[in-house]
């Protein structure tokens, strides 16, 4: 299926808000594999853009992706690099495999281009902060291509939490999984991927809980990833097992600043169909949100607030709101505009060095077998 229709399965009405816009923006995309469909399907809906340069590491890729894609007069390059030496741009989309988020995003900051990385931000850390130190150095937006943060029902949870109907938040369980869901392709090798299920959608997981509750600081981890199915021809076929060196499942225990718990687990490959629902338990009231199938963007029902009334103990259902408008769109959006009215990033560095810390420090942890202390670097 095409990226645009798995990812805008939740689109409902096509609402085209009226833009001002005095010139367009100069766009280029760096990798032309699945996800940049979705980032070209949304940047043609844009009227102040225009898509004009391209670059994928494989010969001709690029070529042939922006015709499958009717975008004309792009050029195309081999790599980033010679794409930002002989452009002029003010965009670019970094829809390149993880190992190399970190080398496109530094060169096109350093170019003075502003970046949509897409997730997760990075492999490591120390790739984290490096990131966010050409940033800073460059005063150009770059933003990180979490979509679900535009869905109703994800501001909806944020808004709970933050009305302090849940009282002091202590305690969070979040995660989720597929039964049988190795993507494949590029994501199983950590020469291109660097991160398994941890960093393809348990940063996703991860989002949705620390987004809500204002991203506090982690101080400690005690991971535990393993890849029992990949690796294993009993489930997948021996040109994929054979090269699989990844994680297809990962679990934490992760202390929080301000006291939080957050329990975390995650699984592209399982005998079983969800390992749970995310909750959010708070001194006034619990929050639970029904697991989706891994990961579409969204909640997997309505959600529920158990807390006490006049001494009654009660449930209060929180209906699923209905999708207003492609999340990429959203996205790209929500990116364009901050570039043109000088705003913060939509989604910052500054929160999302946080999800990498902790996908870092379960790596760390898990090898390691015992608990670490996460150190934040100093940007
Ligand atoms: N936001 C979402 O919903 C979503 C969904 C799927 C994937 N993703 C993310 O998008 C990224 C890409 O995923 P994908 O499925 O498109 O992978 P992919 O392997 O299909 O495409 C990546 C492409 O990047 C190219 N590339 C790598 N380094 C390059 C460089 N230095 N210069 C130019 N091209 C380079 C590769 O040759 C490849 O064609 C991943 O980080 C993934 O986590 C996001």
């Amino acid at each position: 299926m095409a990226a645009d229709e798995v990812l805008s399965q939740f689109k409902q009405s096509e609402e085209k808000k009226e833009i001002k816009f005095d010139k367009k923006f100069k766009v280029g995309i760096i990798g032309t594999g699945w996800i940049a469909e979705a980032h070209v399907e949304s940047y043609k809906n844009m009227p102040d853009v225009e898509i004009v340069a391209g670059a994928d590491l494989i010969d001709g890729k690029a070529e042939k992706f922006f015709k499958r894609f009717g975008v004309e007069n792009v050029r195309c390059y081999p790599d980033h690099k010679s794409m930002l030496e002989n452009e002029e741009l003010d965009a670019v989309s970094v829809c390149t495999y993880n190992a190399t988020h970190a080398e496109c995003t530094i060169d096109a900051l350093n170019k003075g281009v502003n970046v949509l990385l897409e997730k997760p931000m990075c492999v490591t850390i120390e790739e984290a902060a490096d990131i966010m130190r050409a940033e800073k150095k460059s005063g150009k937006v770059l933003t990180v291509g979490f979509q679900p943060r535009g869905d109703e029902n994800m501001i909806k949870i944020k808004e709970i939490v933050e009305s302090g109907v849940l009282g002091k938040i202590y305690y969070i369980q979040t995660g989720g999984g597929r039964r049988r869901g190795i993507p494949g392709s590029t994501f199983i090798e950590k020469k291109t991927a660097g991160v398994g299920a941890l960093g393809d959608i348990g940063c996703y997981s991860l989002d949705m809980v620390l987004n809500a509750i204002g991203y506090p600081k982690p101080l400690t981890v005690t991971g535990y990833t393993s890849n029992f199915f990949g690796t294993s021809t009993e489930y997948y076929p021996p040109e994929d097992a054979n090269r699989f060196d990844v994680d297809d499942f990962a679990a934490a225990f992760i202390r929080l600043e301000g006291g939080i718990i957050l329990d975390f687990r995650i699984a592209w490959a399982m005998h079983l169909d969800t390992p749970g629902d995310t909750i959010i338990m708070g001194t006034k009231g619990s929050l639970r949100i029904p697991s989706t199938e891994c990961w579409n963007g969204t909640v997997g029902g309505p959600m529920k607030i158990y807390h006490d009334v006049a001494g009654s103990m009660v449930e209060t259902v929180i209906p699923v709101i209905p999708s207003n408008g492609s999340l990429f769109d959203k996205k790209i959006r929500s990116f364009l505009d901050a570039i043109k009215n000088h705003t913060p990033a939509p989604v910052p560095t500054s929160q999302i060095l946080y999800n990498q810390a902790i996908i870092d420090g379960i790596m760390k942890s898990a090898q390691a077998g015992k608990e670490i202390e996460i150190q934040i670097p100093e940007i």
